[in-house]
């Protein structure tokens, strides 16, 4: 869910709304506002997206005010209504809150509540601490005090954000594992999940730790611990520019972040390899003796990211020689997995903010395990969590459907693989160099693949009808094969599988009919020829069973031709340096034929870009 809270001397529905606006990102299954006005509070809440809740105030006007919160949901507890959707208030109408998150004690606080009385109108978590915050607030009548006292009972991951129209120049936010930044302006402050929210009006910010209540005037932030101590507070200057998160131009935001690929990927790269051809990773605070030391690596990530670490795991045993697993977080910690002092954990996530790569990432450190995270979002959570971070610069990633990112992340696997490699020291050092050499010019050839994709848009034009669309590859190709089937799902929300080519004969073939189409990831027939020419079978057997194959194949590789309804070309690549080359197709295809099926192709449905819920 997307927060955003403002006390000042502007508007503070234009504001938020203005605010919220930048967040819907994190969710659009409904938005509210409130702002406190006339003594009172006053607040307006739609299901369904920020257009719904636009045109409620337009239809019915809340009160000019200067203090105010906003919410925008991505539904967890009670369904995405009108009655459901933040913000909520107490019985008599005088506090206000959002949230984000899970109080995952809310049904006996409840049950608690009921019995002293308490009417609750809403199925959510959230309205009961609006309830709580009544109660304390009757006896302290301080605001920041009866949220500390309240956060002490709730059980959970959660973020709050609280006004009292007995309070009106005040907004009060908490922190328990969800995001929560301040933005510090002149002569007013600002609340949100994140500072997308504010960057237009200040660059000034303040992380909140966890289990922190920060109380906002005009003139001034104070943060306590839940305990109501005062707490460090760790301001920070938002350097991305504000224009980042525009539209540019193009129609929507994904295909701005496929276009910003091969920049994205220069800038991931840039001041990492020195002019000997050497890479330095200054900023991972791990030494060399303890990554000599390193036995096995693991990786856990979720979504797009977890591709990311299905193709690094090629990379990292292949070039170092250390075992290397690929878990979902959402498993990891619930296995019991075997960890220790010399393993490395790698989390990867683009937000930072993904709960379940938090807790995975937790799990690793109790165990004794270094982490490593590659990570998009400066001083997020998790990077502050780890022992060390290799961020990606991919710059702001809006569209729900991850493009930019995915890539950077490669390229960050690719640079911590041959690092390890590096520093250890393998037999395959000349291979190294040169990887190390081609990875350097990488973004042209992403860029090439951006000049040829018209053929790709028309292709998918004509398959917007389909209900079904498989895809294939082997060795790094498989992982490519899943991601692609993911931004089908994700985007054209079409029945996609992804499967490795050699599984095929074992049970998925049975799904090829008449004119399926099949997307087919085709390893380069250099190197590894024999991959090669498996891939080239399994496209003849599908071939011959009906499938419409639509062949994705290096330059030149003139094998593939006879059996291709449909050839996607890429340039030449050495074999695990493919996916950064093989995947841009893949994101076309999905976007186009999303817009071919009249879907949103920046908020596809049920979906959040970032889960801060496990
Ligand atoms: C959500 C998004 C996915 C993303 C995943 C991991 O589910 O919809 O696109 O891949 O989270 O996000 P992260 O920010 O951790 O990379």
């Amino acid at each position: 869910c997307g927060i955003v809270g403002y006390v000042g001397s502007q508007s503070a529905l234009d504001v938020v709304m203005a605010g919220l606006k930048r967040l819907e990102y994190r969710g659009y299954d409904s938005a509210g506002v409130a702002v406190l006005a006339d003594g009172g509070l006053a607040a307006a809440k739609k299901a369904g997206k920020l257009v719904n809740l636009e045109k409620e105030l337009v239809d019915r006007p809340l009160p000019a005010g200067s203090t105010g919160i906003g919410h925008t949901r991505w539904a967890t507890h009670g369904g995405p209504t009108d009655a459901n959707a933040h913000p909520h208030l107490d019985n008599a109408g005088r506090v206000c809150v959002v949230h984000n998150g899970i109080i995952e004690n809310f049904a006996v606080l409840r049950a608690e509540l009921e019995e002293r009385g308490h009417e609750l109108a809403s199925e959510t978590d959230t309205e009961v601490v609006a309830h709580l915050i009544a109660e304390e607030f009757s006896s302290c009548a301080d605001l920041a005090e009866a949220m500390r006292l309240v956060c002490r009972r709730l059980e959970g991951a959660f973020t709050l954000v609280a006004v009292h129209a007995d309070e009106p120049d005040v907004v009060v936010g908490a922190r328990r594992n969800s995001p929560l930044v301040v933005g510090v302006g002149e002569g007013e402050a600002f609340l949100a999940s994140d500072v997308a929210a504010f960057i237009a009006h200040t660059r000034s910010a303040i992380e909140l730790g966890q289990d922190q209540v920060v109380e906002l005037r005009r003139d001034g932030v104070t943060v306590t611990g839940f305990d109501g101590r005062p707490a460090e507070v760790r301001s920070y200057h938002v350097d991305w520019d504000a224009s980042a998160a525009e539209k540019g131009g193009y129609d929507y935001f994904m295909l701005k972040e496929i276009a910003e690929q091969p920049k994205a990927v220069a800038d991931t790269l840039l001041g990492r390899i020195d002019a000997a051809g050497s890479l330095t990773l200054d900023e991972v605070r791990i030494s060399d003796a303890e990554l000599r030391e390193v036995d096995k690596v693991v990786i856990v990530a979720c979504g797009t990211a977890f591709h990311a670490g299905l193709i690094a795991k090629y990379a990292i045993e292949h070039w170092t020689r250390i075992p290397c697993e690929v878990e979902l977080a959402s498993e990891f910690r619930y296995r019991d997995p075997i960890l220790g002092a010399r393993s490395l954990v790698i989390a990867i996530s683009q937000s930072g903010e993904t709960m379940d790569t938090l807790m995975a990432l937790r799990h690793a450190r109790q165990q004794g395990s270094k982490v490593l995270a590659i990570c998009n979002t400066n001083g997020s959570t998790i990077p502050r969590e780890s022992d060390a971070v290799l961020y990606t610069h991919a710059g702001p990633e809006v569209a729900v459907a991850s493009t930019k990112a995915f890539l950077t992340q490669l390229v960050a696997c690719y640079l911590v693989a041959l690092y390890l490699g590096q520093v250890r020291g393998t037999k395959w050092g000349d291979e190294i160099t040169a990887v190390i050499r081609d990875l350097s010019h990488i973004s042209g050839a992403v860029e090439r693949v951006l000049e040829t994709m018209e053929p790709v848009r028309a292709l998918a034009r004509t398959l917007a009808h389909k209900n079904t669309v498989l895809f294939l590859g082997r060795h790094v190709g498989y992982p490519v094969a899943l991601e692609g089937a993911l931004k089908l799902k994700e985007l054209a929300y079409m029945h996609a599988e992804g499967f490795a080519a050699g599984e095929l004969k074992h049970g998925p073939i049975a799904l090829i009919e008449e004119d399926l189409p099949v997307v087919v990831v085709v390893p380069s027939p250099r190197g590894r020829s024999v991959l090669h020419d498996k891939i080239v079978s399994n496209i003849q057997e599908i071939r011959a069973r009906g499938a419409r194959t639509i062949v994705i194949a290096e330059e030149g590789d003139e094998a593939v031709v006879p059996y291709a309804d449909h050839l996607i070309r890429i340039p030449v690549t050495p074999t695990l340096l493919q996916p950064l080359v093989a995947t841009v197709p893949l994101q076309v295809f999905a976007c186009e034929l999303a817009t071919a099926r009249g879907n949103e192709v920046d908020q596809p449905r049920n979906l959040a870009k970032s889960v801060t819920v496990e």
